[in-house]
């Protein structure tokens, strides 16, 4: 198996069929949408996750939505702004509900454009994971070539594979690619507290695709550079400012810090829908999402009679902070792996490679 699948789909009742990324590894299960309430509830829950995944589903949560409006356009209005604040930090999402009103605007048919422009949407980013996955194999292959063709160790933090991306994912498209051009390639797997998506979504992607793997303890990665163990890392993005400073999921900060001190090349892949070009400075302006101190307190996993559950793992009475992302500034960021291209984190590259989205 490779890379290619689809996070979510639409189900022969026109409701939005999503994999319920909170049960893997250990069972994959289903959940169908179908109004604002329940795509609300998907995102926020994190049903589905992953910047660019969150945007599609919110596109379709508009034309579920203008279903639910019966045509109307205040309450198609009411539902976009629901759908808009469900997450605050991954871009993808405003810009996709942005998208969307705007195409309906001047609409005589809300939900058959809708539907059309939701679908469009999601083949397009589609499409872009397909270039990012080329652009950062071609960096792959370079290390690759250069070392008489050994394997090639990449860390990656949280996941940016196929669940998190439709098609093919952000960071994990490169991976996928190089598989496919023959290129021996060994993903260190950061786990990902709190919520654990390195351990339990990103190394059951690569299990699924056959790429050699190893999950680490997120304190790793500094002494595996440290050692020669890494010959690069490359993350995923949930907003990408025009200075070229990247929100990612907490941790994401560390490992850069701990990539430039080793010499270690640091990469951020990500498609054009998650820059937010009307922010410069992504460490002062981009809003980091807090979310609740039970993810902190407790931790989902199977037990030994197969069951799936939750356990407790801080004393009674402790107070836990759960801060979602942080942001990597763009002078620790060796390139930006775009469709486009790869670029340099800087306000200038940026500018000058997005000219007609800027
Ligand atoms: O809180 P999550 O799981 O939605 O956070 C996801 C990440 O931080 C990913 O690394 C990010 O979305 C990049 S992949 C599009």
């Amino acid at each position: 198996m490779n890379g290619t699948y689809r996070a979510i789909w639409l189900s022969e009742d026109e409701s939005l069929e999503v994999i319920d990324q909170r049960t893997l590894p250990h069972r994959y299960e289903t959940m169908r949408l179908h109004n604002t309430e329940e795509t609300v509830f998907a995102i926020k829950e994190m049903v589905v996750r992953g910047a660019g995944t969150i945007g599609c589903v919110a596109a379709f949560g508009i034309y579920l939505a203008a279903q639910e409006s019966g045509g109307e356009w205040k309450r198609l209005e009411g539902f976009a702004a629901k759908i808009r604040e469900s997450r605050p930090t991954a871009v993808n999402l405003m810009w996709a509900v942005d998208r969307m009103m705007n195409t309906l605007e001047d609409s005589k048919d809300l939900v058959k454009d809708a539907r059309r422009e939701a679908i469009a949407i999601s083949d397009e980013e589609s499409d872009r994971t397909g270039e990012i996955g080329r652009h950062g194999a071609d960096l792959i292959e370079k290390i690759w070539e250069k070392s008489g063709r050994k394997s090639v160790n990449l860390l990656t933090h949280c996941n940016a594979g196929w669940l998190a991306v439709v098609n093919d994912g952000t960071a994990l498209a490169p991976v996928y690619e190089a598989q496919k051009r023959g290129i021996e390639v060994h993903v260190w797997v950061d786990e990902t507290r709190p919520r654990n998506q390195g351990a339990s979504l990103t190394a059951w992607e690569l299990k699924q695709a056959g790429v050699a793997h190893t999950i680490i303890a997120d304190n790793a990665g500094g002494h595996l550079m440290q050692h020669g163990m890494v010959d690069l890392v490359i993350t995923g993005a949930d907003r990408v400012s025009r200075g070229g400073d990247a929100a990612n999921k907490i941790g994401t900060y560390l490992k850069a810090l701990a990539a430039d001190a080793n010499d270690v090349p640091f990469y951020i892949a990500l498609p054009a829908s998650t820059f937010d070009f009307t922010i410069i400075d992504g460490v002062q302006e981009i809003e980091i999402e807090e979310r609740s101190e039970d993810e902190v307190h407790f931790m989902h996993g199977m037990l030994d009679d197969g069951s799936i559950s939750r356990v407790r793992i801080t004393p009674e009475g402790s107070q836990a902070l759960n801060i979602g992302f942080d942001v990597t500034p763009h002078h620790l960021i060796t390139g930006l792996i775009t469709e486009r291209g790869v670029c340099e984190a800087s306000l200038e590259a940026v500018e000058s490679m997005f000219k007609d989205l800027v």
